[in-house]
């Protein structure tokens, strides 16, 4: 299969292929086996069916913020996307419901017959399910993977990848852009709570784990089947390695040594049997990912021997040189199959389709994409006899969504995920104890769930009305302290001590939620002194005290942690 997928690449390959160093010759010494099994001639059959425009348009992939299922009966796109802020009908804040109405008329606008036999193929949907299936209100929400990563329990990601699965399912949707398999380097990146670790094997480990969660094993039934959905190990590759963490910026070093770190989760997502790999917003010693052949298509699909698809990122073949969001031969030159182009479809589509036509893009490169883009639905069962979204075995099931067996597997990765950094003896809470809860954080679910929870950005105007399944910090101690005896008053931002006397302060604070560049900071300071000054007016009128610190990140914590007599 590997040897295959290298003699394909090679024979369309561009640049990348005259750089491939050891496995070139090898491949061009063999004859190119020819592929007989009946996937593949279906996927042969197909493109020789598929006019021109069709197979320009599998590559284009809108943001269902800007296109209606009309556009897509028209144009026929692969592939659609719904961006952190883009919900269905233009609202973000859209139920659960409209999710998968909205997916059965992509659908059936997609699976209208066509004039000349014409095959018609079904549009894929894919989503930022990055922490559960986020964007949804009423689904699980998992911990982001900085936490996750501090669990060390792969068996555990492996659960949340299938309850994750299962939950896209019921909205109908089949994709998910996860998991993000950068190894952030600089915590003052905005994504750093995106990285299992700094710890390249750790990242690999996670990231492996989490894919086999969301697909299924290659070879097991249900591998991409019911219960399973496409994964994307993204962003490929360097994003955790930029220039003082800034976001989609340089990468510069030495190759095999920036591989050694950033690429290394790779290989073994491959070896998990990825189905796409989403290119990175960053450059490499000066060369942008989106457009970097020798890299996307010498390294990713010559020597890690990848053959499944290569997704770009919002816009990110536009920050190529010589590139703007509607028009970039480059990017599919280079070696990317679908354009992530929110917005500017349109013309994208057509100068792609203009360059197709004039030579500039070779018909075997444009037929190689496309192949990939086909190959993803025929894995994921899409040709087999055309089922409707709402019509597959999850869908529609609300009472999946939130389901009680997935939040509870929630639950032990938030309890696996907490880092004890300090305690002098407080904790466990004895029972009996009387507990005050301070800091409007233990208060707030939006807060607690970060970035990329129902909103790109997360946190601002959101309340607990849009997170109907969770359960709040402060609510949770209640819940547990119910059960020994422990007495919980709760105090939002003053130290005020509403019941004496007090035994312990839990006081939690921290970082608003941010996404991407938007938490992007120039160092490690945390300058909200709230949490600091509860934890020194607690400590003034001689009451013990553990600080809860919510974060998405490691952040300069000396005088918190010296205040507190505990650190979470
Ligand atoms: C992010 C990706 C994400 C995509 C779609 C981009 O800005 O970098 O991680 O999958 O948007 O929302
Ligand atoms: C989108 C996100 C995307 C970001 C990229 C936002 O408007 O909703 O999905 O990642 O833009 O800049």
């Amino acid at each position: 299969m590997k040897r295959l997928a290298i003699a394909l690449a090679c024979g369309t390959m561009l640049a990348g292929c005259q750089t491939m160093g050891q496995t070139a010759p090898e491949v061009a010494a063999a004859p190119a086996p020819a592929r007989v099994d009946a996937g593949e001639q279906q996927i042969a059959d197909l493109l020789s069916r598929m006019s021109l425009e069709r197979k320009v348009a599998q590559l284009v992939m809108p943001d269902i913020g800007s296109i209606t299922p009309e556009d897509v009966e028209r144009y026929r796109f692969g592939t659609i996307l719904n961006g952190g802020n883009s919900g269905p009908y233009g609202d973000d804040l859209a139920p659960a419901e409209d999710w998968l109405k909205l997916a059965d008329e992509y659908w059936d606008a997609s699976v209208k017959p066509l004039p000349d036999g014409e095959p018609a193929i079904p549009v894929l949907w894919g989503t930022d399910a990055v922490h559960g299936h986020s964007n949804v209100i009423g689904a699980t929400i998992f911990p982001h993977n900085v936490g996750l990563g501090a669990t060390r329990d792969p068996d555990l990601i492996r659960l949340i990848g299938a309850a994750t699965a299962t939950e896209i399912e019921v909205t109908g949707i089949e994709w998910t852009f996860a998991p993000t398999v950068a190894v952030a380097r600089d915590d003052r990146w905005g994504r750093t709570y995106e990285s299992y670790s700094e710890d390249p094997g750790l990242v690999a480990q996670m990231g492996a784990a989490m894919i086999e969660g969301l697909q299924g094993s290659p070879g097991a039934e249900d591998f991409l089947g019911y219960g399973r959905v496409a994964a994307t190990a993204k962003h490929f590759f360097g994003d955790g390695g930029t220039e003082q963490g800034v976001d989609q910026g340089d990468v510069n070093g030495d190759l095999d040594e920036l591989m050694a770190i950033h690429a290394a989760p790779y290989p073994v997502a491959i070896e998990a049997g990825v189905s796409s790999i989403m290119a990175s917003f960053n450059s490499i010693n000066g060369t942008k990912m989106h457009g970097n052949g020798p890299l996307l298509t010498g390294e990713l699909r010559g020597n890690l021997g990848f053959d499944g698809l290569v997704v770009g990122d919002w816009n990110g073949h536009g920050q190529i040189e010589g590139c703007t969001n509607s028009d970039c031969r480059q990017a599919l030159l280079a070696g990317l199959d679908v354009y992530m182009v929110p917005e500017e479809w349109k013309p994208l589509y057509e100068n792609l389709l203009a360059q197709v036509r004039d030579g500039t893009i070779p018909m075997e490169r444009l037929d190689e994409a496309v192949g990939r883009v086909l190959r993803l639905k025929q894995q994921l069962g899409m040709f087999d006899g055309e089922v409707r979204p709402s019509e597959r075995p999850n869908a529609g099931r609300w009472d999946k969504l939130g389901f009680a067996p997935h939040r509870a597997v929630a639950r032990e990765a938030v309890a696996k995920s907490l880092v004890l950094l300090k305690n002098n003896g407080v904790l466990p809470i004895r029972e009996g104890a009387n507990i005050v809860v301070a800091g409007s954080a233990a208060n707030n679910i939006p807060q607690q769930a970060g970035g990329w929870s129902i909103t790109w950005q997360g946190g601002g105007d959101l309340t607990e009305a849009q997170f109907p399944n969770a359960t709040s910090i402060v609510d949770g101690i209640r819940e547990v302290a119910s059960q020994s005896k422990v007495n919980v008053a709760y105090a939002s931002d003053t130290a005020s001590v509403p019941r004496a006397p007090v035994d312990l302060a839990i006081v939690v604070f921290g970082e608003q939620p941010y996404a991407e560049f938007v938490g992007d900071r120039k160092d490690m300071v945390f300058r909200d002194e709230r949490g600091l000054e509860l934890l020194r007016e607690y400590k003034a009128k001689g009451i013990p005290t553990v600080a809860v610190f919510l974060s998405g990140r490691p952040l300069w914590m000396n005088r918190e942690i010296n205040a507190a007599d505990a650190f979470v």
